[in-house]
């Protein structure tokens, strides 16, 4: 049996990792800024989080939603905490997309709505509704094609508040990234987001904030939307959640009233995945990490602001893009297989950083060194 290949794949096979590097089945090591899609939040393999899950494994580790799992409750009570949203509600489910699905199926419960406003570049997973909501037509399949799906040009207030205008009473929910991540490290304009607080709350739809990519401490706040002062009605969140392990979940208003059996999952807040994501919230606070984010954040921009090839540098703590011009296009490439270091892209040309958030000033100092290192040599080249 072959593997469906829908992935195109680097020639490298990483064999352990550890904190912010990988080494390969042929022992090269290797700095990771990519975290595989900004996932690894507190480090590779970290020991507080390997021991956590491990202790767990030989107690229990998987059971159903249909007995009492108490890790769920220390979960929702800690990210209460962490994030600072203690009245809010948890669900727990497995991917981004899963999130986000449920988020959009839960608005459409609580208004009685079908009508969703997503924005041009968002990206919100690969499952029916978030596809939908997600501009690239290559992962629309035709059975995920809709009319409840209405793209606005993302940061741009007035478009929001017309289109509310006219068809508010419609509108089920907003689903708004914080920081486009797929779609090039686009910041969301306060203004923007604000406006979408005022008209979901003028016309009694659900704020969504997809934070699978922008959120969990990344930009130096739990949630990218703190920046902008605006509380959402659920976040979506993933990637970070459980530092590799598959876990995600929804944290919801205290308005939005559950019912039995809207929202439901077999795999979703089992014991294992919930021990990892306990493991990640303590980490994330005892090493304050969230600060870390920011302060390493702001030291990234500033240092690749002042390299005259890369352009447009921008993003929040440790959610970084840059664009780099044509003559520089094996840039990546260059910097995966000869300096060994792992970068994440969004199109045309940008680079995406996407390191842990407990990336050293070290580690960020060996990078910058690359960096500059990569465009002398293929200047040179050129
Ligand atoms: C903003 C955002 N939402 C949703 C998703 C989907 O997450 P998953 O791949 O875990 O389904 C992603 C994945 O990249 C994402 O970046």
């Amino acid at each position: 049996m072959n593997l469906f290949d829908v992935y195109p794949l680097q020639p490298i096979t990483p064999e352990r990792a550890s904190g912010s590097r990988l080494w390969d089945v042929n022992g090269q090591e290797y700095l990771d800024l990519y975290g595989g899609h900004a996932v690894i939040s507190i480090g590779h393999g970290h020991p507080h989080w390997t021991r956590r899950i491990q202790e767990q494994l030989h107690k229990i580790s998987f059971y159903s939603n249909s007995v009492h799992i108490p890790l769920q409750e220390q979960l929702a009570e800690k990210l209460g905490k962490v994030s600072g949203k203690i009245s809010y509600q948890l669900f727990l489910c497995n991917s981004g997309a899963e999130a986000n699905e449920n988020a959009l199926k839960l608005a459409s419960f609580h208004t009685g709505r079908k009508m969703v406003i997503a924005f041009q570049g968002a990206f919100h997973g690969r499952t029916s509704l978030a596809v939908s909501a997600t501009d690239n037509k290559n992962y629309v399949a035709p059975v995920n094609e809709t009319e409840h799906i209405r793209f606005l040009p993302f940061n741009d207030a007035e478009s929001v508040h017309s289109f509310f205008q006219e068809k508010g009473n419609q509108v089920a929910a907003v689903i708004v990234e914080g920081i486009q991540g797929v779609g090039g490290i686009r910041v969301a304009s306060a203004e923007f987001l604000q406006t979408i607080r005022c008209c979901c709350d003028q016309y009694g739809a659900v704020y969504i904030a997809d934070s699978v990519q922008c959120g969990y401490g990344r930009s130096g706040q739990f949630y990218s939307h703190d920046y902008a002062a605006v509380t959402a009605d659920i976040y979506t969140m993933a990637k970070g959640m459980g530092n590799g392990f598959p876990i995600a979940g929804l944290s919801i208003a205290p308005h939005i009233k559950p019912k039995h059996f809207q929202l439901g999952t077999t795999f979703g807040g089992n014991h294992l995945a919930c021990a990892a994501a306990l493991a990640v919230l303590e980490v994330i606070e005892s090493e304050n990490l969230m600060k870390n984010a920011g302060v390493l954040g702001e030291y990234l921009q500033r240092s690749i602001r002042a390299l005259p090839e890369l352009t447009d540098v921008r993003g929040v703590g440790l959610m970084i893009g840059f664009d780099y011009p044509e003559t520089l296009q094996t840039l990546r490439n260059h910097l995966l297989f000869e300096k060994h270091i792992f970068t994440g892209e969004a199109k045309p040309r940008v680079v995406r950083l996407l390191p842990s958030l407990a990336l050293t000033r070290e580690e960020a100092d060996q990078f910058l060194e690359a960096l500059r290192e990569s465009l002398k040599e293929l200047q040179a080249a050129s």
